[in-house]
């Protein structure tokens, strides 16, 4: 081609390039990776399934670096996280936050190429139910954490924000546009706020119109979702058709009416968990998930800001290994199952025409089951304590009223509950021996929705299927079911 047509050509190339890096940062959906699970998959094992589907953001809760080395050269973007209990550390002095900085986001970025571009300090720390422990510490952490940045010369490339719940707004009337922060951190609200915006961070909060639905039951339910608009909320004018919307204006009011009415909002979490309430199923999670996603993909905010959001679906993955004290339902926030099998079909825009992908090449346990042996009887003294401690000790989340295995039989349940233990504690022969009342089974006990499953191999464990091989690990699974022996001897 003439020089000028290569010209030409040259320019078409660098803006198309430019456009389609425009069109991926800004409208590239993101993901928690949350990392309390007893069986993590391995961390290339969970960025591979990343990319296959096409997912370009991710969100942690802390800085593991293991994890971070996986994601080297991904082309993945990075929120790294820290937990609220480094925060009065960080707090009483700028040093501590530098040690944090250097270990945990230089080392990343420069050595081994991990594009950080924003740092989470603490995790929703106003939460009403941790009574105020983290009032005093979370500015100054937050003050240390973003003066140790700029030190390191990261500031442009790093933006520091704090995850907050949506529980720190609220609003006289329930209308969004009467929304102000909770009147008794109002005005630590404004002095972050403030600090963020001079240093050109955004705002990142939470919502979760499964938990309005799960504390309040005469919640509309089709307020939850997207895609139903018979109930509604009239804001003088501004008809709301799903909590989410309503809840984020309240928000963007809340920020108007201070004073910061232009600041960018990252949707830090976002999503429906699939098991442990009546309303955590698989049809409601893709009901609200591919509701959102649509939306989004396409661009389409709230009547506010009407423009392309920017959120973190949660969550990638189950957690077996997270607390159930919000609810039973806790463990069940993933996309995925613990193994990296899809839930449901959820299109996340055009990269996934398919619907989501699973992990590759994931590796099980041999088809192994403990359930409660046919001789054993139901009057057995011993069967209430052993399943209490197994289920203390593994997950029978899924078991009660309107789970996936809310219609087992007591027998059902009893082999849930120790197949979870045995699953949990790697198909030891030893986590299968609840006293007269349990057997080891080669044939899958699963009935519809409610899943037996079989437990994956960790990587320090995955030598497990290896006869009389003695593997580091075991040991501690083995002193915890001689404890089970003498905790059901002793009762
Ligand atoms: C970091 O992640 C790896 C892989 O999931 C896990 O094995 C390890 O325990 C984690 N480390 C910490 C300190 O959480
Ligand atoms: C980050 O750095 C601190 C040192 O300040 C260290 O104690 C911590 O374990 C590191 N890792 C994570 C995951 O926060
Ligand atoms: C908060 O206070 C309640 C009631 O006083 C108490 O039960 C709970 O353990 C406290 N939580 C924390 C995180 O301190
Ligand atoms: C926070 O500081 C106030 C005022 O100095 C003090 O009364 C309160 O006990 C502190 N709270 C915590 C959780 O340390
Ligand atoms: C919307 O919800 C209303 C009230 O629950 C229900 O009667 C109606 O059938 C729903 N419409 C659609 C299209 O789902
Ligand atoms: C927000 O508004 C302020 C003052 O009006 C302005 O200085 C700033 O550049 C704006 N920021 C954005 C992101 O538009
Ligand atoms: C099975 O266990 C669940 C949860 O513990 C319980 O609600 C249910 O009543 C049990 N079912 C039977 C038949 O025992
Ligand atoms: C198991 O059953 C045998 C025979 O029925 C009985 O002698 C033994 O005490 C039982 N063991 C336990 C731990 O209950």
């Amino acid at each position: 081609m003439g020089f000028f047509k290569f010209i030409a050509f040259s320019r078409l190339c660098v803006a198309l390039l430019l456009l389609a890096e425009l069109v991926s940062s800004v409208g590239g959906i993101g993901v928690n990776w949350g990392t309390q699970a007893t069986h993590p998959l391995p961390p290339a094992t969970v960025v591979r399934m990343l990319q296959d589907n096409g997912i370009q953001k991710v969100k942690f809760f802390d800085a593991n670096s293991s994890i971070l080395s996986a994601l080297s050269k991904s082309g993945l973007q990075v929120m790294v996280g820290i937990p609220n209990d480094m925060l009065s550390s960080l707090a009483s002095n700028v040093e501590a936050a530098e040690d944090w900085v250097a270990k945990n986001l230089s080392s990343h970025i420069s050595a081994n190429g991990v594009d950080i571009r924003y740092v989470a300090v603490g995790n929703e720390p106003f939460l009403s139910t941790y009574n105020g422990s983290y009032l005093n510490t979370t500015l100054p952490a937050l003050q240390n954490v973003q003066a140790a940045v700029v030190k390191a010369g990261l500031s442009t490339q790093v933006k520091v924000t704090i995850p907050l719940n949506a529980d720190v707004l609220g609003s006289s009337t329930n209308l969004p546009s009467d929304g102000d922060f909770r009147p008794d951190i109002r005005s630590l609200m404004l002095e972050i706020v403030k600090f963020l915006s001079d240093n050109g961070a955004p705002f990142t909060i939470n919502f979760y119109p499964f938990i309005s639905l799960y504390k309040d039951p005469n919640f509309p339910i089709d307020f939850a979702f997207f895609d139903n608009s018979s109930s509604t909320l009239n804001d003088k004018g501004t008809v709301y058709t799903n909590v989410f919307d309503a809840s984020h204006d309240m928000l963007v009011w809340a920020l108007q009416k201070n004073g910061f009415g232009n600041m960018s909002i990252i949707v830090g979490e976002v999503g429906w968990p699939t098991d442990g309430d009546k309303n955590a199923n698989a049809k409601n999670a893709q009901r609200f998930n591919q509701g959102f996603m649509t939306r989004y993909s396409a661009g389409k905010g709230t009547p506010m800001r009407p423009g392309q959001l920017d959120a973190y679906l949660f969550s990638l993955i189950d957690e077996d290994g997270k607390s159930i004290q919000p609810g039973n339902f806790e463990r069940h926030w993933g996309l995925f199952y613990y193994d990296g099998q899809p839930k449901y079909e959820l299109h996340l825009g055009s990269t996934n025409s398919n619907g989501l992908v699973a992990a590759r090449d994931v590796k099980y346990l041999p088809k192994k089951w403990c359930v409660m042996s046919q001789s054993a009887s139901l009057q057995d003294s011993q069967v209430a304590p052993s399943v209490g401690y197994a289920c203390a000790h593994a997950d029978c989340t899924s078991l009660g009223y309107g789970t996936s295995c809310g219609n087992l039989d007591a027998q059902g349940n009893i082999s849930y509950a120790f197949n979870s233990y045995y699953q949990q504690n790697n198909q030891l022969d030893s986590a299968c021996q609840f006293p007269n009342l349990s057997v080891i089974s080669g044939s899958d006990p699963s009935v519809g929705d409610c899943k037996f499953i079989i437990m994956i191999q960790t990587q320090s464990l995955s030598l497990v299927g290896n006869a009389g091989s003695r593997i580091r690990g075991i040991v501690p699974a083995v002193l915890v079911s001689s404890l089970l022996y003498m905790i059901l001897w002793m009762s």
